[in-house]
């Protein structure tokens, strides 16, 4: 009886430990006048109303998530559709990267030392003001300029403004050759004094990334 009641409190507790040490929470909230359909990989996607909020659990140890909002879409009732923005080959729920231009989240977990490594990136373009913070003690980072309204003519696109390499496709905007031949161009200026926090081009300079202890979980706002 003392064995199987020790035994069971053991469980309990690590049970307990591995559900708390397997995922990170991701909760996502529209603060946004309009209706942004929010897309995760992994994670899928949710249709968010003003003022709703979608939470996802991701793994451990998960590289190469993102999170991104899209605009002006219809799907049916299967999920198919399409967006103004943001569009994962016309599925609601997302398991491909969004068409540009979107205002991404990028995230790595627990990685080197446990260290989770975020950022925002407008190396895909900009379609909705974002913010994303850890609920931990670690820097909040956002990016919330008026980007569409002071978008180069040359980048400008419904409901976005593009990135360079999407609209010229040029080895210089697209950074083809590596980090040797790339280097910030007028249009990723426009972006980064605008964001400074934010990547602007793909070799964009360390105070574009953040990092936080693992076991964080993270809060994300449209329209911070
Ligand atoms: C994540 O998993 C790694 C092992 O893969 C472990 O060392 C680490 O403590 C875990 N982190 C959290 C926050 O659960
Ligand atoms: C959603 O996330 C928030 C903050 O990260 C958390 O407080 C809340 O418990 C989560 N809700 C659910 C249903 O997991
Ligand atoms: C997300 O966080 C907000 C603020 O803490 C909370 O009101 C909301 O219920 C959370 N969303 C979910 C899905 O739990
Ligand atoms: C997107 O939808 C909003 C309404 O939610 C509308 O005001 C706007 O004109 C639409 N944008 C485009 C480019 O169709
Ligand atoms: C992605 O989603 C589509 C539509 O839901 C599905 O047909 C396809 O098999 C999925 N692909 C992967 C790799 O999960
Ligand atoms: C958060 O971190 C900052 C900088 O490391 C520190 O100054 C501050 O006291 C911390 N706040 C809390 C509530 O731990
Ligand atoms: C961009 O240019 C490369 C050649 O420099 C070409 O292979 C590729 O198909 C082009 N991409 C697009 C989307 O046009
Ligand atoms: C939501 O937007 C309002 C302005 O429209 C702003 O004052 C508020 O701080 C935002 N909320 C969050 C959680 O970012």
């Amino acid at each position: 009886m003392a064995v199987t009641k020790s035994l069971s409190i053991f469980l309990f507790i690590a049970i307990s430990c591995v559900a708390v040490a397997q995922a990170a929470n991701f909760n996502i909230t529209n603060n946004c006048t309009y209706t942004v359909w929010a897309a995760a990989v992994p994670g899928g996607g949710s249709r968010l109303n003003p003022g709703e909020s979608w939470n996802i659990s991701v793994t451990n140890g998960t590289t190469g998530g993102r999170i991104w909002g899209r605009t002006n879409c219809t799907f049916d009732n299967a999920g198919r559709g399409k967006c103004l923005t943001g569009d994962c080959d016309g599925v609601l729920e997302c398991n491909k990267t969004g068409t540009p231009p979107n205002t991404l989240v990028e995230f790595a977990l627990n990685q080197y030392n446990n260290l989770d490594f975020y950022d925002i990136s407008l190396v895909d373009g900009f379609n909705i003001p974002l913010q994303v913070s850890p609920t931990y003690n670690c820097s909040s980072v956002k990016c919330a300029a008026d980007i569409i309204g002071e978008c180069p003519t040359q980048l400008q696109v419904p409901g976005g403004c593009n990135n360079p390499c999407t609209v010229f496709n040029t080895t210089q905007y697209c950074c083809s050759t590596g980090a040797a031949g790339c280097g910030p161009t007028d249009y990723s200026k426009f972006f980064k004094e605008r964001c400074p926090d934010a990547f602007s081009y793909p070799m964009d300079d360390a105070s574009s990334m953040f990092t936080c202890m693992g076991g964080s979980d993270y809060r994300l706002v449209f329209c911070p």
